[in-house]
């Protein structure tokens, strides 16, 4: 037993002590490595919200999409190959709060920036079953009727400290929430490199199916399911360009079997150059739902329209 006066024998006088020396844990452990700056990475390429990307963030935010859409691609197998390379902590510096989301009746939209026209998303936040049959997403096409408030967004640039201008804030004033939405989802996972693809075909492969009956029908039905939506039932142009027109990449001439493959398979990116043509960008890649197979019988039927004319 201790002594009479040791310190074990006080019992208010060692909860204070006890208590000082956790403290003193506490902030060398917790709260000099806030003060760090290893503990808030940020991308060398993420950028600062731009006034019309915040407004739309905001409108994210009032419409509740993150019930139902998730912002965080995990670092498991099957969600980087569906959705994209996983979320890195320095890609969330100027998200507050972050938007990450918790329950995916959407898919995740992390990586959304860039696979898509605007085009696109005007007609989808319109009205997302004109491009997914069976989507259970609501309409959003209301949100152009409601113009933007460029005093609310300066208010929130200047207390989020974001760079902007004065004509940055004025240009607001001409926009809605949705064009808002739409500048958004552009934004969103574009700081993170896209990892380079394993080509499916060599260059200078030709269509093993060229001109196979089987194949064309084949073809037209994985038009008709996934690309229909676009480039219309008929082919002959919507969000995408026409495909029965003899014009490749906005040029008059042919092109070659394996420029449609790697087109289809790996999509388009504005200024991509295809045979010496540029692309404006905004077809989206399907190589990781279709094999080589599928691929080559929709260049057969898209060659076998070009033959109608
Ligand atoms: C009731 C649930 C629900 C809500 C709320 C919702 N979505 Fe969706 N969203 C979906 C579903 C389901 C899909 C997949 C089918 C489709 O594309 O329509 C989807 C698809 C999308 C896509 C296309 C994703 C891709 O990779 O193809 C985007 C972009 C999107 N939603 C954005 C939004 C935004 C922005 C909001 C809020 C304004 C929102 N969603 C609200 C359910 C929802
Ligand atoms: C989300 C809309 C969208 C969908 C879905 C889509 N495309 Fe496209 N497609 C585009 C756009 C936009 C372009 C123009 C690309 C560019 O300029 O970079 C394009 C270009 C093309 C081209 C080149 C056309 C030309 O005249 O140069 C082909 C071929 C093509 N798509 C085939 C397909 C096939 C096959 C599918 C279905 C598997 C498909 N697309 C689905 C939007 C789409």
């Amino acid at each position: 037993m201790a002594k009479n006066n040791s310190i074990y024998s006080k019992p208010i006088v060692f909860s204070v002590i006890v208590t000082v020396a956790i403290l003193i844990g506490t902030a060398v452990m917790m709260v000099l490595p806030m003060f760090s700056s290893s503990m808030h990475p940020k991308l060398e390429k993420l950028k600062p919200y731009t006034a019309l990307e915040l407004a739309g963030r905001d409108v994210y935010q009032e419409n509740g999409c993150f019930y139902c859409h998730t912002q965080t691609v995990r670092p498991l197998k099957a969600e980087v190959m569906r959705y994209g390379e996983y979320s890195k902590a320095g890609e969330f510096a100027y998200d507050q709060p972050f938007l990450w989301g918790s329950k995916r009746t959407g898919p995740d939209i992390a990586r959304i920036g860039g696979k898509y026209t605007d085009k696109w998303h005007y007609k989808h936040f319109n009205d997302p079953r004109k491009l997914f049959q069976g989507s259970n997403m609501p309409g959003y096409g209301w949100l152009a009727d409601y113009q933007l408030d460029p005093g609310e967004t300066e208010a929130r640039m200047k207390a989020l400290g974001f760079p902007y201008t004065k004509e940055d804030i004025d240009a607001l004033s001409d926009k809605t929430k949705l064009d808002a939405l739409v500048a958004y989802m552009q934004a969103l996972g574009t700081a993170v490199p896209k990892p380079p693809k394993v080509p499916m075909i060599a260059a200078g492969d030709k269509n093993p199916f060229a001109e196979n009956a089987n194949a064309v029908s084949d073809g037209k039905k994985i038009y008709e399911m996934n690309c229909a939506a676009c480039h219309g039932i008929d082919a002959k142009g919507d969000i995408g360009p026409d495909l029965t027109d003899f014009e490749w990449v906005y040029v008059a001439g042919p092109i070659g079997d394996d420029t449609l493959f790697f087109m289809i398979a790996d999509g388009t990116k504005k200024d991509q150059e295809f045979e010496g043509r540029k692309a404006k960008g905004g077809m989206p890649s399907w190589g990781e739902f279709f094999g080589k197979k599928k691929i080559w019988s929709v260049v057969s039927y898209i060659r076998s329209l070009e033959e109608k004319k």
